[in-house]
């Protein structure tokens, strides 16, 4: 049997295999609300335009809202042998009220539909996207708020290297996801332009209004070039895009509490709700969630490399290559949205714990650099020569096994005869972390007041 929507010029039905290849709907099934709100807007528009009459659209209003209703009750029967959403839609569109169902196809294509459907859900998920990193960012400045003043290492090529505060470490990552979001933004405000109408690739002779069916659909006005609206799939990925690096940014927290949680670190605890246990070796505690949301950037990663490799052969318009855009979209978007999901309940749990990071921060020196910047502000040296100054007193408490607090000031003359017993003063991790106080330092009065601004950002 040759295919009822297409099948006009065929005289034999399809390969078995041809269901296999070419038909979308266990997938772009998901597309239905979308593909039904954009019939809805062409068919009101091809009513107001007299392309159709009222009374047909009347009922193909009717018969879509019902196809509407059966789908989300579970009771519509989706059919490989009609390919995708469109055509299920259509055919039993076409059993609800006859043949005046034929008469909505008019005027554009399978072809615009799809751009269009495709966007208006990627613009959905958006909206999702934000409203959840927004909540992980609450979560983090949370923390921020809790441990401003809350001492731990900060580390440069994972070598501690200068005292910083836990709220610090937190607040970096609500700029990360501020960005983020920032990125997503960008890229709706970019896709929210109509393909509809554009038809098959050239337009139509229809007196179709393109700008009503935007209107009513929430874009900002339809697509200029007829071709590129059908072709253009930059939307699918500047948003896989901005997933990605979204992605990369949970993916490099994730690495920070597996190391955290570790028995070696153990800067901070995961309650029972985020680790999970091993079934051979009793004392484990796995930070299970964390490695899962490390191993997401993978293959978020991974759809916006497939995609870009569809993409950058295909010849202008429409190519069937492009249904391939739409299974690795789904799974990177779902899974981003799990991965934001996951990160923000361990953000919540997870407890530093105080001491181990204290001591950890003031292990290796790590107010080396108070100590040159005390010899240049208090005893005028170039910061190079008090650079060398400090050098040697740390290989001489290194070889008196001891800190730099430790030395005695008659062990610090000896190495520079301007050092006062003022210089024990900056030592401190204390002291370090308070006297960074220039604009983005780690000084927890710093810390607290830019968590009460992004908490007050966040609230509007
Ligand atoms: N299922 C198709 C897709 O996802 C819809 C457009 C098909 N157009 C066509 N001319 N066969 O891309």
């Amino acid at each position: 049997m040759t295919n009822k929507m297409w099948g006009g010029r065929f005289s034999a039905g399809p390969a078995e295999i041809m269901g296999e290849i070419n038909a979308s709907i266990d997938f772009d099934q998901r597309l239905f609300a979308q593909d039904i709100a954009g019939s809805l807007a062409h068919c009101a528009m091809l009513a107001d335009r007299d392309i159709i009459s009222k009374s047909d659209a009347g009922e193909i209003k009717r018969g879509l809202e019902q196809v509407q209703s059966e789908i989300e009750a579970g009771s519509f029967t989706f059919s490989r042998g009609l390919e995708d959403i469109h055509m299920n839609v259509e055919a039993r569109l076409a059993e609800i009220i006859g043949p005046a169902a034929g008469r909505l196809h008019t005027g554009r294509s399978r072809n615009d539909q799809i751009a269009t459907d495709f966007k208006l859900y990627v613009r959905d998920v958006i909206g999702l996207l934000d409203d959840q990193l927004a909540g992980l960012q609450a979560g983090f400045v949370a923390q921020a708020e809790r441990h401003a003043a809350t001492i731990m290492p900060g580390f440069t090529h994972l070598q501690s290297a200068q005292p910083v505060t836990f709220g610090h470490h937190c607040l970096a990552y609500v700029e990360m996801l501020a960005r983020d979001r920032g990125r997503f933004e960008d890229a709706r405000r970019r896709l929210n332009q109509s393909p509809l109408g554009a038809a098959a690739l050239a337009g139509t002779s229809f007196p179709i209004d393109r700008e009503q069916t935007a209107k009513a659909l929430g874009f900002d006005s339809p697509a200029r070039n007829s071709l590129d609206a059908v072709s253009d799939r930059d939307f699918v990925l500047e948003t896989l895009a901005a997933a990605s690096i979204c992605a990369i940014h949970l993916s490099r927290f994730a690495e920070e509490v597996v190391i955290w949680s570790s028995a070696q670190f153990r800067f901070i605890s995961m309650s029972d709700k985020f680790s999970t246990g091993s079934s051979i070796m009793p004392q484990k505690r796995n930070p299970d969630a964390a490695e899962l949301v490390r191993a997401k950037a993978g293959r978020i990663i991974g759809a916006l490399t497939a995609l870009m490799v569809v993409m950058k052969g295909l010849p202008l318009a429409y190519s069937k290559d492009m249904q391939e855009d739409k299974e690795p979209a789904f799974d990177a978007l779902d899974n981003l949205s799990l991965a934001i999901a996951a990160m923000t309940g361990m953000v919540e749990d997870m407890e530093p714990v105080a001491d181990t990071m204290r001591a950890a921060a003031a292990a290796g020196f790590s107010t080396a650099t108070d100590l040159a910047d005390w010899l240049v502000r208090v005893a005028g040296l170039p910061f190079r020569d008090a650079h060398h100054i400090t050098g040697s007193l740390v290989a001489l408490a290194e070889e008196k096994r001891c800190g730099l607090e430790d030395l005695s000031l008659a062990d610090m003359q000896s190495v520079n005869k301007a050092i006062t017993e003022d210089v024990f003063s900056v030592l401190s991790v204390e002291s370090s972390v308070a006297s960074r106080t220039s604009l983005g330092g780690t000084a927890p009065e710093n810390v607290l007041s830019e968590a009460k601004n992004w908490k007050r950002a966040l609230k509007d």
